[in-house]
């Protein structure tokens, strides 16, 4: 059944685990999200993009959604709008069926320059109050994702901020944190700790300097009834990066989020964690290993069968270590 965010939110919370939030685009992933979840016994969120929706279109992005409720009657699935730019969108969203939208005002409408921190409450608190008048969650975001390797933000995968930022935009202000739930009353709260979003992270294996689990912890300490979010959370497979290259690809070495270290934010009130890329990576690579292995074969099914395993394996993984497997 659909339900909304903060329903699973709050259930996670009691019971001490976090759930991981998969994109979607297609309908390989969300047989993948929802066929290991059947499997584990998870509960599921799905999100969708304003490029989702712009690759689908509005209505097959939603019946995908609305046809994996129908299949698996009995796991609870939030639909969630990801990143939504401005209120427009959360709207539409709302009026488009999903439980949960994201206000992303972090950033302004443009999706790149860092926003006042006046100007995100008012578009935060503007969106929580239609979307609560209709039991819909909201999830907002504080902090700029962003690399805090270099001692600099520089973005080199096109979203978020864009140019040079600030240590202290890329890290969450616990303070900052605690007056703007005050402010806005969201569901769940999105924090910037160093992660970013794509493949391209951290050049080597992320420390305390580069990966600021330890803000996590101080973010919790003070808004210790508040839901946190993790973006920008894919691990970067290291295993499909290789399978990638193997076969005709030629992504440079990277580094993602330690498995371990979500665990570890999880035990500090992170909920969900927003996961792409580690999808879109199994994904291609399987594809990649399928094609070159059955040069032979024109049957999509066949290959898509064979990227729908690779990212259900992801998924399963993470439903276990997050410990929400057994919780739907
Ligand atoms: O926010 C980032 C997600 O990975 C969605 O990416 O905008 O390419 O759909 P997208
Ligand atoms: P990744 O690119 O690390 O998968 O992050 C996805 C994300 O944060 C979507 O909002
Ligand atoms: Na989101
Ligand atoms: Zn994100």
């Amino acid at each position: 059944a659909l339900v909304s965010l903060r329903q699973l939110l709050d259930h996670a919370a009691e019971n001490s685990y976090g759930l991981p939030a998969f994109n979607v685009n297609n309908l390989e992933q969300v047989k993948a999200i929802m066929e290991a979840a059947d499997e584990c016994n998870s509960p599921v969120i799905m999100q969708g993009s304003a490029g989702a929706r712009k690759y689908a279109g509005e209505p097959f992005l939603r019946h995908l959604i609305e046809a994996a409720v129908e299949m698996f009657p009995h796991i609870p699935v939030v639909m969630h709008q990801d990143h939504g730019a401005s209120p427009a969108i959360c709207i539409n969203a709302i009026k488009s069926g999903f439980s949960s939208v994201m206000m992303d005002g972090s950033l302004m409408t443009d999706g790149k320059t860092p926003a006042t921190f006046e100007y995100n409450v008012n578009v935060t608190r503007s969106v929580v109050e239609m979307s609560h008048a209709v039991g819909v969650s909201v999830e907002g975001e504080l902090g700029c994702l962003g690399s805090l390797e270099s001692g600099h933000g520089e973005k080199e995968d096109g979203h978020g901020a864009e140019g040079v930022l600030s240590h202290d935009q890329l890290l969450t202000d616990p303070n900052e944190a605690a007056e703007f739930v005050k402010l806005t009353q969201v569901d769940a709260l999105a924090i910037a700790i160093g992660t970013s979003h794509g493949a391209y992270k951290f050049t080597k294996p992320p420390t305390g300097d580069t990966l600021a689990i330890s803000r996590i912890k101080e973010i919790h300490a003070r808004i210790p009834n508040t839901h946190l979010v993790m973006h920008g959370s894919s691990s970067v497979p290291q295993e499909w990066l290789e399978i990638i290259n193997q076969f005709g690809g030629a992504m440079p070495q990277t580094y993602g989020v330690p498995v371990e270290e979500i665990v570890e934010g999880i035990r500090h009130g992170v909920r969900k964690v927003n996961i792409d890329t580690d999808l879109r990576m199994a994904s291609t690579g399987a594809t990649r290993r399928y094609l070159a292995q059955n040069p032979k074969d024109f049957d999509p099914r066949k290959f898509l069968a064979e990227t729908t395993k690779a990212m259900k394996a992801i998924c399963k993984a993470r439903y276990e270590a997050f410990g929400s497997a057994g919780q739907a």
